[in-house]
């Protein structure tokens, strides 16, 4: 299999868990895993509402509550689901590629999709 170059590979699958996301600092980003029933998922790390790292929140099925205010977003879609948060968090397609989570980090936002199609 040839490596796609324009990929980033951010940790390997089994470090990641339900209860415990993954924080992943590559080239200046952080990013945060997730896995909700057999799915992964990766966000921005970094709360929308403020400095709260996503990945030392506190997971509640499909929603991840951040650690600093309390507020949550579902983790599938980055879109806030309590407040004090408002704004949706960046989101990247993951993908599953021998065991590695891996990302384009090139790849459009799909929350910034969702805003136009509002719009
Ligand atoms: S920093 Fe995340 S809810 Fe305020």
């Amino acid at each position: 299999m040839t490596a796609d170059l324009t990929r980033l590979a951010l940790c390997n699958s089994n470090e990641v868990t339900e209860d415990e996301p993954k924080r992943c600092e590559r080239n200046g980003a952080t990013y945060a895993v997730f896995v909700v029933e057999g799915d992964y998922f990766v966000l921005d790390d970094t709360c929308s509402h403020g400095p709260g790292s996503l990945s030392g929140g506190y997971v509640l099925g499909c929603e991840v509550e951040c650690p600093f205010h309390q507020g949550r977003f579902d983790i599938r879609t980055g879109q806030p689901t309590s407040p004090p948060c408002t704004e949706p968090v960046r989101t990247w397609t993951a993908h599953v590629v021998d065991g590695h989570i891996e990302i384009d980090p090139n790849e459009m936002d799909c929350s910034a999709r969702a805003r136009e199609t509002e719009d």
